[in-house]
């Protein structure tokens, strides 16, 4: 069967197959086709402040170096050497003047360009064009994305209205920018990457997989429970596989997605107040961060950033860090707490969403071939500005993910 006809026949508009989650050719199929031909998320700028810093991360299986040059600039390319492909570098992240290959000694620059060739003599080829593989990169608003395939659609195209999605969470800084150096915590789950995306902007599941976080503390998910009819909050397919839970209309009081009052942060509320009026600041203060997942690898989950780490059909990482606010420093304590209580290891939230991504990738191997994806089918739509919505429960969210995913796999 052709891969078109494959993946038409696996992804149905009310259901999907079990195989997308357990197959090793369709994941490989993915490496290629979303993680190696299109565009993903990398890193954020404000990780490497100084000129020298770099960081390494992995885009599907391959593992890259991004790296702050001395103009200020960042690039991001290959972790491997030219000369006979060894790992370059080693470290989760650092600061260095160039990268020295630890196997023959081959030096690169911060931009990739090949600097030193030792024992020269022998060599009878032109290493002009022997640089490291550079990636194309694009920036916005400090969030790095990059795609090995110099051919892939433009930036703009692949992002599509997660611009949108960006700036609400960029906006809530009082200098519009967000800061990433609050360090990383990484999960490994035995589960399908995809789960995570999926599950992430899922309003169906918050009040049974999360019950006991429910009962035992006040939340900001607490009227996401109770009667169907009257829940708040919808959930949106944003085109290009971009999906989020929007909380908003669930919120009773300006800062409820902080877990706190206007009160107990008055220099954060006054220079946000100072920076965009306070018309706007108060608009800003109610709604709050989205809580939304970009494609395909990107997690905007409210005040933290996380990323999906496929490693395997059947394993994954996932990586959060606190997402801090530029010229709001003062709620770094609280951010960095409330990262490590809802997706730390012993926290509320990620052992909740783990443990159900474990049973489900095990229940899967049991034989039951199809997940429906049919809720919410018939009363879903488009919101005034042209996004695809469902009420807070229905899977408008996941069918938005599984139409972009087939899409970018029958496309390829
Ligand atoms: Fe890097 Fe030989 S593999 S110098
Ligand atoms: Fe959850």
């Amino acid at each position: 069967m052709a891969i078109a006809d494959k993946y038409e026949a696996l992804i149905q508009t009310d259901r999907i197959h079990g195989s997308l989650y357990t197959d090793e050719k369709i994941f490989d199929e993915e490496m290629e086709a979303i993680f190696y031909r299109s565009w993903v998320f990398v890193g954020h700028a404000s990780e490497l402040p100084n000129a020298g810093d770099y960081l390494t991360r992995d885009i599907g299986r391959r593992s890259v170096i991004m790296a702050r040059d001395q103009n200020g600039g960042i690039g991001v390319m290959a972790n491997r050497c030219q000369h006979r492909g060894n790992m370059l570098c080693n470290q989760q992240r650092g600061n260095a003047r160039n990268f020295a290959c630890p196997y023959h000694g081959w030096i690169y620059d911060l931009q990739g360009n090949l600097l030193d060739v030792p024992y020269r003599q022998g060599f009878k080829r032109d290493f002009a064009n022997m640089g490291l593989e550079t990636l194309k990169t694009e920036i916005y608003r400090g969030f790095v994305f990059s795609t090995f395939n110099p051919d892939a659609v433009a930036f703009a195209d692949y992002l599509g209205r997660g611009f949108e999605l960006i700036d609400r969470a960029c906006d809530l800084s009082p200098e519009g920018e967000i800061v990433l150096e609050g360090g990383w915590m990484r999960h490994h789950f035995d589960a399908n990457w995809k789960m995570m995306p999926e599950n992430d902007t899922d309003g169906y599941h918050v009040s049974f997989t999360h019950r006991s976080m429910m009962q035992s503390l006040e939340s900001q998910y607490d009227e996401f429970a109770g009667d169907e009819a009257k829940m708040p909050g919808e959930v949106r397919d944003w085109g290009n596989g971009h999906t989020e839970i929007d909380f908003t209309s669930g919120y009773r009081r300006p800062l409820a997605w902080l877990g706190t009052t206007a009160e107990k942060v008055p220099e954060y509320v006054r220079s946000l107040e100072q920076a965009y009026g306070e018309e706007v600041a108060k608009k800003r203060l109610f709604d709050g961060p989205p809580h939304a997942a970009i494609f395909p690898n990107l997690f905007l989950g409210e005040m933290n950033i996380v990323i999906f780490q496929p490693v395997s059909a059947t394993t994954s990482i996932q990586w959060a860090t606190p997402m801090f606010l530029k010229g709001a420093r003062e709620l770094d304590f609280r951010l960095l707490r409330q990262c490590e209580g809802a997706l730390g290891p012993s926290s509320f939230l990620l052992a909740d969403d783990a443990s159900i991504a474990e049973r489900s990738q095990k229940a899967l191997l049991s034989g039951t071939p199809w997940c429906d994806l049919s809720r919410g089918l018939e009363r879903e739509k488009h919101n005034e500005d042209g996004v695809m919505a469902g009420h807070m429960t229905d899977e408008t969210s996941n069918r938005g993910f599984w139409n972009h995913y087939k899409r970018i796999m029958t496309a390829s």
